[in-house]
C-alpha cells in the first residue's frame, strides 16, 4: 500500500496556510501598523529595510532550494513496499568533491551578497553623510525608568539651559536630526520604527543615532530593551513639522510657563498668537480615542493652540497652589512657575502635548485625571507612585489627592501649553 506524502490529519492545516496568508494580506494588518518597519518614511529605516529584504531574498532562495532537494530525496527515495522498509540501506559513500566545493564556494556567495550592503548599511546608519552633516540638527534624547528626556542644545533658554521636553520628540522634517543617547539609570533602547532604530542608551557610554523623516507627520516610538517592570510602556512619539512651524513650536516652547490665574488673565491669557498658522481641525477633538487614531498629527496640532473659553482660572490658579503643597515641585520643573525638580518630565508645555505618562495614555482631562488619581495603575514600578506618593520602604501613604484636589491639578496642567 502506498503511503499518503503528509500524514491525513496535518493536510487540512497546511491547506488554510494559503487562506490565512491571503488574508493577512487583504486585511494588511502588518505593513503599515503604527511601528511596522515595512511602512518606512524616512531614509535611515529604508535603508534598513532595503537590507532586511536583502537578507530575505538570498534566505528565500537557499530555503527553496534545500527544500527542492528534501522534498526530491524524500520522495524518491522512501521506502514503498513491506520490503523496502526492511531492505538494507544502500552503500554509504564519503561524499561528492565537487557537490561540496560547490556547496561551500553558494555559502560563500550567499554571506557577501549579505555582507557587501550590511557593511555599506553600519557606516550609514551610523553617523549623518558628509554631505548633509552641516544641515543636520542635534538632540540629545536621555532614557528614564520608564520616560524619555529630550534636550535641544541649540535652543538655549537665558539663565535656564537648554530647551527641555519629554516624551514627545520634536524634529524638523526632511532634515537629518542627529540624536545622542544617554540613561541616567539602566540600559534603554530608542527606536522610531518607521524612521530609525535601534540603538542603545548605556550608562557610561556616549550613543547616537540619526533619523530623518522624509515628511511632516506624527511617529511611534518605543524603548526597545528590556529595563524593568514598566519597558513595555516605555513609549515615546516623534512630531516631525515643516522649517517655518518648527520654528514656532520652538518659540513657543521657549516661553516660561503660560499663566490663567485670576490675577494675570489680561496679561497672559491672550491665545498665543504663533499656532495661528497651523491648520485648523475643527473635527479633531482630542476626547474620543479613534478620532485621535484616525489623524494623531492633526490632534497635535490642535492640542497646541490655549483654549481660554474652556478653562477655569480659579481652579488652575488651585491647581498652581496644589502643585507646590501636595511637593509636585520636587520632581517636576515648570519653567516660570514653581516647579524646580528634574526627576520626573519638564511639565512646562504639558498641556500641549497629546500624550502623558511617557505615550501611554492620550493627553485627554480625563485620562490626565486618572493617571494622576493611580499612576501604578497605568505604569507599574514608576517613582511618582513609589517614592512619591508611598514610601517604598514602608508602603505609607505620602500624598493623598481627593477627586477635587485632581480635577484642579488637571485644569492647571491643562492650560500649560
Ligand atoms: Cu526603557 Cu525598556
Amino acid at each position: 500500500m502506498r503511503r499518503p506524502l503528509i500524514p491525513r490529519k496535518l493536510a487540512p492545516c497546511l491547506r488554510a496556510l494559503p487562506a490565512l496568508a491571503g488574508l493577512a494580506l487583504l486585511t494588511g494588518c502588518w505593513l503599515d501598523g503604527r511601528q511596522s518597519t515595512f511602512d518606512v518614511k524616512g531614509p535611515v529605516a529604508r535603508a534598513q529595510l532595503d537590507l532586511f529584504m536583502v537578507t530575505v531574498y538570498v534566505t528565500a532562495v537557499i530555503f527553496v532550494v534545500v527544500g527542492a532537494v528534501l522534498a526530491y530525496a524524500m520522495i524518491k527515495f522512501r521506502a514503498r513496499t513491506a520490503a523496502d522498509e526492511r531492505a538494507e540501506p544502500p552503500p554509504q559513500g564519503h561524499g561528492n568533491f565537487l557537490v561540496e566545493i560547490g556547496l561551500v564556494s553558494a555559502s560563500v556567495l550567499c554571506l557577501v551578497i549579505i555582507a557587501v550592503p550590511t557593511l555599506k548599511n553600519i557606516w550609514f546608519t551610523y553617523e549623518v553623510p558628509d554631505v548633509q552633516r552641516a544641515n543636520a540638527y542635534e538632540i540629545t534624547a536621555t532614557g528614564y525608568q520608564w520616560w524619555f528626556k529630550f534636550e535641544y542644545p541649540a535652543e538655549q533658554i537665558d539663565g535656564v539651559g537648554p530647551l527641555v521636553t519629554g516624551n514627545e520628540l520634536v524634529i524638523p522634517a526632511g532634515r537629518p536630526v542627529r540624536v545622542n543617547l544617554r540613561t541616567v539609570d539602566v540600559i534603554h533602547s530608542f527606536w522610531v520604527p518607521k524612521l530609525a532604530g535601534k540603538v542603545d542608551m548605556i550608562p557610561n557610554r556616549a550613543n547616537h543615532l540619526w533619523l530623518q523623516a522624509d515628511q511632516p507627520g506624527y511617529y511611534y516610538g518605543q524603548c526597545a530593551e528590556f529595563c524593568g517592570d514598566s519597558h513595555a510602556i516605555m513609549r515615546f512619539r516623534v512630531i516631525a513639522l515643516g522649517e517655518k512651524e518648527f520654528a514656532l513650536w520652538r518659540a513657543n516652547q521657549e516661553q516660561p510657563a503660560r499663566s490663567v490665574a485670576p490675577a494675570t488673565a489680561d496679561a497672559e491669557r491672550k491665545p498665543r498668537a504663533v499656532f495661528a498658522s497651523f491648520t485648523t481641525h475643527p473635527g479633531a477633538a482630542l476626547s474620543g480615542s479613534a478620532e485621535f487614531d484616525a489623524d494623531p498629527f492633526a490632534a497635535w496640532q490642535e492640542k497646541q493652540r490655549p483654549d481660554p473659553a474652556g478653562e477655569n482660572p480659579a481652579l488652575a490658579a488651585q491647581g498652581r497652589r496644589l502643585f507646590q503643597e501636595k511637593t509636585c515641585i520636587a520632581c517636576h520643573t515648570i519653567r516660570g512657575h514653581e516647579g524646580v525638580g528634574v526627576a520626573g518630565p519638564d511639565l512646562t508645555h504639558v498641556g500641549a502635548r497629546t500624550t502623558i505618562a511617557a505615550g501611554t495614555l492620550e493627553n485627554t482631562p480625563q485620562r490626565m485625571h486618572d493617571w494622576i488619581a493611580d499612576p501604578n495603575h497605568f505604569k507599574p514600578g514608576n517613582k511618582m507612585f513609589n517614592g512619591g506618593y508611598t514610601d517604598p520602604a514602608t508602603g505609607r501613604r505620602l500624598i493623598v489627592l481627593n477627586e477635587t484636589e485632581i480635577d484642579a491639578l488637571v485644569a492647571y496642567l491643562q492650560s500649560l501649553k
